[in-house]
């Protein structure tokens, strides 16, 4: 399994302040199955940033060490992108880094609204040559009150343009009902292209997803779990080409409270 979204680097986010912590973590995410993982800081947030060229830098070094090691375990660049008016300025001046180099750029919504006009920034994106990951929306207190809005989204664009990444312990319970309600919603009605750990550390949020991968496939079936977490993130990071079948349906209307 590759991980597309994990806080691995330790001392430059909110993830794990020292060595052995991302250490412990790479051996947690070995342990549960994962291959890789994309080390996905926050970035142009406001609160922290990591350009491309330190992500890069710190990521070789952890390669070098995990060689060292003897861990079978690949690491590769990327970054979390919080979506504020300075996006697009970040785009032009190159302080962008896309998941390991390639097309996909990793952002997440603020937790309580969605942008205004977020179509159109994915728009510009698009038109200067990026796909979009829009991660755990499935968090997102105006998606879990309209999960409809993500099938809006998601079919404005062509496919594989816009992918939508669900966070394994959404689906596992451990972020609240709403959130569990919401992406097992998503991933029914095809719209979860990738699920991630978003791990921020070895204890509270490890780097696991084998159990969110069982309760994926309960939901869609063993081979559409497993394209969540191995061929699609496998195509992000390498250009491989994506699954040919991929219809996303609608929610139903059942969550309107009025
Ligand atoms: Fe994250």
């Amino acid at each position: 399994m590759i991980d597309t979204h994990c806080h691995l680097l330790d001392g430059i986010d909110d993830g794990p302040q020292e060595r052995e912590e991302t250490l412990e973590m790479c051996r947690i995410a070995r342990e549960d199955g994962i291959r890789g993982i994309v080390a996905t800081p926050h970035s142009l947030d406001g609160r922290f940033t990591n350009g491309p060229e330190r992500i890069r830098d710190l990521v070789a070094g952890l390669n070098a060490e995990l060689t060292a090691m003897g861990m079978d375990l690949t690491v590769f660049p990327g970054m979390e992108a919080r979506i504020t008016a300075d996006l697009l300025q970040s785009l032009d001046t190159g302080r962008l880094l896309p998941l390991n180099g390639g097309r996909y750029v990793l952002m997440e919504f603020h937790p309580f609204h969605i942008p205004a006009g977020f179509h159109n920034l994915v728009r510009r994106f698009l038109d200067a040559g990026f796909g979009i990951i829009l991660t755990h929306p499935e968090k997102n207190f105006a998606v879990q009150s309209d999960p409809a809005y993500v099938f809006r989204l998601v079919t404005c664009f062509e496919p594989w343009d816009l992918l939508v990444q669900i966070t394994a312990d959404s689906l596992t319970g451990q972020n609240g009902f709403r959130a569990a309600r919401t992406a097992k919603t998503l991933l029914r009605c095809g719209l979860v292209h990738l699920m991630a750990t978003d791990a921020h550390s070895p204890t509270t949020r490890p780097p696991r997803l084998a159990n969110a991968v069982t309760r994926a496939a309960r939901l869609v079936g063993e081979d559409r779990a497993r394209l969540l977490v191995r061929d699609i993130p496998d195509a992000v990071l390498t250009n491989k080409p994506f699954p040919p079948e991929w219809e996303p349906k609608e929610p139903k209307r059942w969550w309107k409270i009025f």
